[in-house]
């Protein structure tokens, strides 16, 4: 299948277009940007960057979350850093302007001598949009965004699974630092047509004809189909030798039908399963380079297995706190994890652009071929005025 809006090299390279998709898109878009139960008592915060902006969550004193510009109002000085308890107010530390735990500004320093005529009513917080779904939380830079209208062409479909609940255990947070432009990496998250090739050995299929994308406006939802045609969350052999090993599922899960994975336009990716559960983050840094963030709740491990810890993980720089493939001690076929097979090919991707040899090939028909591919490139059109590539 050919299509007019078929990605040329430039689409991936040039950094105009990444600005374009980085202002009119990342800076516009519902993102993940953690559970509820990462602020686990009134005071609690945590901070966030995504896409160039700074972010505060702060659980106040009635057991509500509220998000915020990390910004004093008064000079633009970040905040707060990291994540933890409230002393009990939030004081800016350049002048101390201080602001109270719903945002309000509460004390400016020597008041009546330098703004005897401020009203601090009028420099409170500014608000970010602020979502909840299943004890995941979103944020938008706009605080009069509406999530329900994000959501809603998913809201029948939805995976049951809450990461909170005392049945999952959080593994440690992951963060792939991928030399690709990010489309790169997103466009294999929606290929059907790889999963039997490159994830032979680790995902075993399914074929193009055994899986599926159904379209959801701009989100898309993956359904395993092979075996007895039902929709399935996870590809045959998966499941069969999950079976086989007899690994628990998740009881609050096991009655639902759900997808195998959530695409949520533009860059979040909702993996769950009836044995674990993960939602990735894609977190563009420029038009060559991307950080994934993953993270994973699981009753045992990944599909099973034993816990396991940063050190364990093939490529983690203790330096960066990142995961690179410059530091993979094995190939990524031999890795036995497909997330580390589908960021060695994004890479492998991304290093032919400069060639003068590349042309975009043909895209395989079908939902579980490439054509989801193409819906990205539609809903990314609607969205950002793309200078014509062809
Ligand atoms: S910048 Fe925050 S008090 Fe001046
Ligand atoms: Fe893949």
């Amino acid at each position: 299948m050919t299509l007019d809006i078929a990605p040329s090299k430039e689409t991936y390279l040039s950094k105009s277009i990444f600005n374009l998709e980085f202002e009119n898109l990342f800076q516009k878009s519902w993102f993940f940007a953690g559970v509820t139960s990462d602020l686990p008592e009134a005071g609690s915060y945590k901070t966030l960057h995504y896409a160039g902006y700074s972010y505060l969550l702060i659980k106040d004193r009635n057991g509500n979350l509220r998000a915020f510009h990390n910004l004093c109002r008064h000079r633009g000085v970040e905040l707060l850093e990291g994540d933890g308890k409230l002393e009990k107010h939030i004081t800016c530390p350049y002048h101390r302007w201080t602001y109270s735990e719903e945002g309000r500004l509460i004390a400016v320093p020597s008041q009546k001598t330098c703004f005897a005529d401020l009203d601090k009513n009028s420099w409170n917080l500014k608000n970010a949009g602020l979502g909840i779904l299943n004890s995941l939380i979103f944020l938008h830079p706009d605080p009069d965004a509406c999530f329900e209208n994000w959501i809603a062409p998913v809201k029948d479909f939805l995976w049951p699974h809450d990461p909170t609940s005392s049945e999952l255990k959080e593994q440690p947070e992951l963060i792939y630092e991928m030399q690709c432009n990010w489309k790169i990496f997103a466009e294999n998250a929606l290929d059907g047509y790889h999963l039997s090739h490159l994830h032979a050995e680790t995902l075993g299929g399914p074929r193009p004809e055994e899986n599926e994308w159904i379209r959801c406006q701009d989100h898309l939802i993956w359904y395993a189909r092979d075996g007895d045609g039902d929709r399935h969350s996870l590809p045959l052999p998966v499941r069969d030798s999950l079976e086989r090993r007899r690994a628990s599922k998740i009881a609050h899960v096991k009655k639902h039908v759900f997808g195998g994975v959530y695409f949520l336009f533009p860059a979040t990716l909702i993996v769950p399963t009836p044995y674990n559960f993960s939602v990735s983050q894609l977190l563009p840094s420029d038009e060559g380079s991307t950080d994934l963030l993953v993270r994973n709740w699981s009753l045992n491990s990944w599909f099973g297995g034993e816990d396991y810890s940063l050190k364990d993980i093939d490529g983690y720089d203790p330096e960066t706190g990142k995961i690179r493939s410059v530091k993979w001690s094995r190939p990524a076929l031999k890795s036995n994890d497909f997330q580390t097979e589908d960021v060695w090919i994004a890479e492998k991707r991304h290093k032919g652009l400069r060639s003068p040899a590349y042309e975009t090939g043909p895209f395989a028909d079908g939902s579980g071929g490439e054509e989801a591919v193409l819906w990205l490139y539609s809903a990314l059109r609607r969205q950002i005025d793309y200078p014509d590539q062809r």
